[in-house]
């Protein structure tokens, strides 16, 4: 499967297929926060997309192609001001979940962060209950710095988000 991916920047073509990947508010939110209004549409990806054209971009979007189908996606936030680096929006399509997809995937975005700057401090949220993004992050060396305890509302729902980074020599 990792041999088979190619990945390359978003475009509004190859991120036509997320909003089937979210069938619930709470799975948009799970990815996207509560920022997103469910159901995720073309209008919201062009939102994220335009702030990948910025100069400097403000946002990374990269898909994971196999045999031309979309099957990964992730968004990398850049704070050129401080070279913080923050994860984002990182979803595996579900009919390709659980092939081990993930690390390659998200090995080519890393360099591909690393070719645009210098960003020592590369973060993310995560909500506490997402155990497999979890034992993800942690086994490629993301560290836990904190809850923000019942930060973000989903429906009558309040959620934790974990706060992880890496600080990464180069
Ligand atoms: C998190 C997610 C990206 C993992 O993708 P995946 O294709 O299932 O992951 P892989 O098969 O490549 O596995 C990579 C690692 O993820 C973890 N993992 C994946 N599925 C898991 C499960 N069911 N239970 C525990 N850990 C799991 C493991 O650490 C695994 O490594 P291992 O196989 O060496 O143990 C995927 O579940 C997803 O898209 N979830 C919905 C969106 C989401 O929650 N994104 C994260 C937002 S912070």
């Amino acid at each position: 499967m990792a041999s088979a991916l190619r990945v390359v920047p978003a475009t509004p073509e190859s991120l036509a297929p997320l909003p089937s990947w979210f069938p619930t508010p709470e799975a948009l939110a799970q990815w996207g926060g509560s920022g997103l209004s469910f159901p995720l549409d073309a209008r919201q990806i062009e939102a994220m997309l335009a702030e990948t054209r910025t100069v400097p971009p403000l946002r990374l979007a990269f898909v994971g192609l196999v045999e031309g189908e979309t099957a990964a996606h992730a968004q990398v936030v850049l704070d050129w001001t401080d070279g913080i680096a923050r994860l984002a929006r990182f979803a595996v399509a579900p009919t390709y979940r659980g092939q081990g997809l993930a690390r390659p995937f998200l090995a080519d975005v890393f360099a591909r962060l690393d070719a645009v700057g210098d960003f020592p401090r590369l973060e993310l949220n995560v909500y506490t209950f997402n155990t497999s993004a979890i034992a993800l992050y942690e086994s490629l060396g993301f560290v836990r710095e904190g809850v923000r305890r019942s930060s973000v509302k989903v429906g009558s729902a309040r959620w934790d988000a974990a706060i992880y980074a890496i600080i990464r020599e180069r």
